[in-house]
């Protein structure tokens, strides 16, 4: 019996003389004069296809190959050979091929090439199967696998912080409520669970019998475990209700979110720079054909742009300098830049792109602009938070020591009108053995945005959710 390998395998040249199957959706078919037919097929297991040979003596060659279309999916038996024509080191010839599914070239809707990644969104089902989005995949799923790598290499562990949540770790009240009660106001809910009206808004009747949230981010949770087992990390999906319509955002994205205790700030920088180094030079490594391609046909930085990263120093810079270079600048910005304010992403791309060419870290934002759990500088003004901006992408890791001291926290709570009460168990870890401890979050999506060089974040995670979309 032949062995089944896949394209990948089946496209390396250590593989000729094999018989092997090789299964997949067919990328283009063409006849020639001769006979024959050449097929090409993708499994998704690399960005290349595999040709496969189809001699017209193929008992099904005139009832079926001949109808093969792109999106098609067969299984193909044969042997592997070199290739002659460009571009490819081996070829299959067919000896089989089985059609498990054809594709009417009338109805499929990727029957030609060039669609808008505008269109794609419309059918997010089936851009798995374009380029782009495979080689998304790709590097989407490298840049995983080395985030745990990294943190596990390291001795971080790895925690699960929960996905609903009454806290709202951010304070910014962009959070998606979770119910049980039955919104449309009848009795029984379609399912047949017992509901209770919400009409009243009597939340105590609710599932948990209070109001609970979809989480935006794990950082109080992963902070209990990490002032108790030490260096910890937590990767989940997180949710914003916020209504920003811009390439940058999405109401459910992945975070993920180191926390360790004895850290501090400058701890927490160098953990952030050594993260991103790890997943760009690995990504280069791994997925060398899908960066290739990136760099061919998204942007032509992206390689020069990754490799210079890993091999340089991330700067360090204070929000104070950043806003005098700001100010200095003799940009005129859309909004201004005035110690105190929020950094725009007109801000953050001047320096980023302009300024500095580079990474940069800002730290020691003005404690107003930023969250309650910050630790808060002798200046008074200031809170030890860090920002890592990069080109074209701006903030892609927030970050900050956490406020350890008991009387602080609680002040700062109250001034951004929280009621410490309701987070008395995260207050907890102040009042026993407390600890420096500090952390940050990294967006998946802007990382993959970055290293693909993607304009929109929408085509970086399999199925968006922005304001007005969640179809699939
Ligand atoms: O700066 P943020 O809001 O920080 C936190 O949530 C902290 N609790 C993290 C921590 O210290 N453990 O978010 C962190 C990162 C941002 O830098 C950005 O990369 C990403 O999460 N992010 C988003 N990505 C996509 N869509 C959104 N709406 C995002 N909001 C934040
Ligand atoms: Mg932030």
């Amino acid at each position: 019996m032949p062995e089944i390998i896949s394209v990948a395998e089946a496209r390396r040249e250590e593989t000729v003389g094999r018989e092997v199957i090789v299964r997949g959706w067919v990328r283009t078919r063409r006849d020639s004069k001769a006979g024959l037919s050449f097929i090409e097929i993708n499994d998704g297991s690399c960005f290349g296809n595999v040709q496969v040979i189809a001699e017209s003596s193929l008992p099904n060659y005139e009832s079926e190959i001949k109808r093969l279309s792109p999106g098609s999916c067969v299984s193909v038996a044969g042997l592997v050979k070199s290739s002659p024509g460009k571009g490819q080191a081996t070829e299959i010839q067919a000896a089989e091929i089985l059609v498990y599914g054809f594709a009417d070239a009338e109805k499929y809707p990727l029957q030609k090439k060039g669609h808008s990644f505008e269109f794609l969104r419309t059918i997010a089902h089936l851009r798995p199967r374009t380029n782009t989005f495979g080689a998304v995949a790709r590097v989407r799923n490298r840049a995983c696998h080395s985030i745990h790598q990294f943190f596990q290499e390291q001795g971080f562990l790895y925690v699960h912080t929960p996905i609903i949540t009454a806290s709202d770790c951010e304070g910014a009240g962009a959070m998606f409520q979770v119910t049980a009660l039955d919104q449309s106001g009848k009795e029984e809910s379609e399912k047949g669970v017992k509901s209770v009206k919400s009409g009243g808004n009597d939340l105590s009747k609710d599932f948990f019998g209070r109001p609970a949230f979809l989480t935006v981010s794990g950082q109080l949770e992963a902070e209990t475990f990490a002032c108790a087992l030490g260096k910890t990390y937590t990767f989940g999906p997180t949710f914003r209700a916020e209504n920003s319509n811009t390439p940058r955002h999405l109401a459910e994205f992945w975070m993920v979110e180191p926390e360790a205790a004895f850290f501090d700030l400058w701890d927490d920088m160098e953990l952030a720079e050594g993260l991103l180094k790890r997943l760009f030079g690995d990504v280069l490594q791994y997925c060398p054909e899908d960066i290739q391609f990136f760099n061919q046909r998204i942007d032509k930085t992206v390689v020069e742009t990754l490799e210079h990263i890993v091999a340089s120093e991330f700067l360090r810079v204070s929000y104070t300098d950043a806003i005098e270079i700001l100010r200095k600048s003799g940009r005129r910005f859309e909004f201004p830049t005035r110690w105190g304010n929020d950094l725009q992403a007109e801000h953050e791309r001047f320096l980023t792109e302009t300024h500095f060419r580079q990474p940069v870290i800002l730290y020691d934002y003005p404690r107003e602009i930023k969250p309650f759990y910050m630790r808060l500088n002798d200046d008074g003004r200031t809170v030890r938070a860090m920002d890592v901006l990069v080109p074209k992408v701006g903030e892609i890791i927030g970050g900050s020591q956490r406020e350890e001291r008991l009387d602080l926290l609680e002040r700062q709570m109250k001034e951004q009108g929280l009621d410490p009460q309701s987070y008395w168990w995260y207050l907890d870890l102040r009042r026993f053995g407390t600890v420096p401890h500090s952390g940050f979050g990294l967006g998946l999506e802007r990382a993959i945005q970055f290293i693909t060089g993607m304009a929109n974040i929408r085509d970086v995670i399999p199925f968006p959710r922005t304001p007005g979309n969640a179809e699939f």
